[in-house]
This record gives C-alpha cells, sequence and structure tokens, in this order.
C-alpha cells in the first residue's frame, strides 16, 4: 500500500501563521509529507503565498494581493497576527521561496490556484514554469476551486497532476474528474464516503480530502483508503498513521 500522504494545509497553521515560511518549515519537523498552499499573483505578476484575496486577516495591510507590486507586499507583516506576536517579522512568501525549500526533500507540493474570485490571467503558465525550473514536476498537484483553469493547466502541462477542488456532493467525481484530467478529487472532507474512495480507485483517481483536524474522522477517512490527508495537525496525523503501522 503506498504511504497516506500528510499534507499540512497551509504549512503548519494551527500553531504557525499560515502560507508564512515559518509555517512551511516547522510542518517538516511534525511529520508532513506534503505541503498544501494557497498561491496569487501581484499586480506585476508575480507568484505570492496567500489565501485570502483581501490582505488584511493575515497581514498588517489592507486592499486587494492584485492590486499590490511584490515590493509593496514585502514591506508588509504576515506574522504578527498570530498567537503572542512571536512570528512578527514573517512575510508573504513567493512561491519560489517554498520551492527553493523542497528542493533536497521528497516532500510533495500541493499549489492551490486561488483563481476561483479574480482569474489571474497568465498565473497557470507562470505556475508551470517555476515548478519546471525547481524540477518538482513529479512532485507537485495543482488544485483549484476553478476547475476551468485546472483543464486549461492540464493542456499546458499534461505531465503535471491536478486535482479538482470541491465542497458538495458531486455526482460519480471519479468521472467528472476525467473529463478535466484529474487523478485527484481534493473533497471536502464531510462529501467524502467509503463508498465513493473504492469507486473512484477502480477509474484511478485518489482522494486528497481536507480539512481534517479531528483524529477519528481522519481515522475513518484512512481506513475507507483516501490517499491523502490536508490537515492543520499534520502531528496528529503522523502520530495517528504511525499507531497504524502506516
Ligand atoms: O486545498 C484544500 C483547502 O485549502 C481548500 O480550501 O479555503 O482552505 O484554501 P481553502
Ligand atoms: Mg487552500
Amino acid at each position: 500500500m503506498a504511504k497516506i500522504l500528510n499534507f499540512a494545509h497551509r504549512g503548519a497553521s494551527a500553531v504557525c501563521p499560515e502560507n508564512t515560511m515559518a509555517a512551511f518549515r516547522h510542518s517538516l519537523t511534525l511529520g508532513a509529507t506534503g505541503i498544501e498552499t494557497d498561491v496569487q499573483m501581484t499586480r506585476d505578476g508575480e507568484l505570492v503565498l496567500i489565501h485570502d484575496e483581501e490582505l488584511s486577516r493575515t497581514t498588517n495591510g489592507s486592499g486587494y494581493v492584485k492590486d499590490k507590486t511584490l515590493a509593496e507586499l514585502e514591506a508588509l507583516d504576515a506574522g504578527a497576527w498570530f498567537g503572542d506576536g512571536s512570528f512578527k517579522g514573517e512575510k508573504i512568501p513567493q512561491l519560489e521561496d517554498l520551492l527553493e525549500l523542497l528542493l533536497d526533500r521528497d516532500t510533495v507540493l500541493n499549489i492551490e490556484l486561488k483563481n476561483g474570485v479574480f482569474l489571474y490571467p497568465g498565473m497557470e503558465e507562470k505556475v508551470i514554469a517555476a515548478v519546471r525550473a525547481y524540477g518538482m514536476s513529479s512532485r507537485v498537484v495543482i488544485s483549484s476551486f476553478n476547475h476551468y483553469s485546472l483543464a486549461y493547466f492540464k493542456k499546458l502541462a499534461p505531465d503535471l497532476e491536478i486535482g479538482i477542488l470541491y465542497m458538495e456532493g458531486l455526482y460519480r467525481p471519479w468521472e467528472y474528474a476525467a473529463t478535466v484530467g484529474a487523478k485527484a478529487l481534493h473533497a471536502y472532507h464531510l462529501a467524502v464516503l467509503p463508498e465513493f474512495v473504492r469507486d473512484a480507485a477502480q477509474s484511478g483517481v485518489v482522494y486528497h480530502p481536507f480539512t481534517v483536524n479531528d483524529p477519528k474522522r481522519m481515522e475513518f477517512l484512512i481506513d475507507a483508503g483516501v490517499a491523502g490527508i490536508i490537515t492543520d495537525v499534520p502531528d496528529v496525523l503522523a502520530g495517528l498513521l504511525a499507531r497504524k503501522g502506516l
């Protein structure tokens, strides 16, 4: 049985400010074997890692990511908002910073294209170029709630894996996945039933449910046969996998 991937959602986001280098680095010490991150594009076309389209929840800035230059974003603090303030000084990383961190490892990188609200034309091409430049083609899964973008991505880069992100109960999503060119379903975890996992496997499609923080729910999904789990607490998942001898 292939190892079940332990994706740290936005890095170790339960104990570090999400989508910062501190969160990514720490997740690796907690046993993550994969990292999930959200990518958006600046006004001057650079790829940055941040979840919200708007800056104020996780930085000391305001306004939209799409309206700022990279230099303007680099001047912001993306760590001070979290916990006791000890992460003050953390920055919004560029995608390249994370690719660099993963260079000499076997960690799988799940890059979520955050292009559901703003489409960020040209972002797919830039992500492909960055992934190729760092030799990560065989270690990435590109996901998005924007399935038009995913289908376009797959046309541009047929060798890169894509994962269909969705929230609700799609009917036979493994068949839908094939129409988009995906081999992975990144489903909201409550939309996953064991029989779906089994039927998807028959078509060569795997599940990577998100965002699962309850150990009981993790165990249910592991027993159902998912190929990976996206979690804010990779240490909890790593402990569970170890106890189960997986
Ligand atoms: O990729 C799984 C999950 O990150 C999707 O939702 O909003 O946390 O990016 P969100
Ligand atoms: Mg995400």
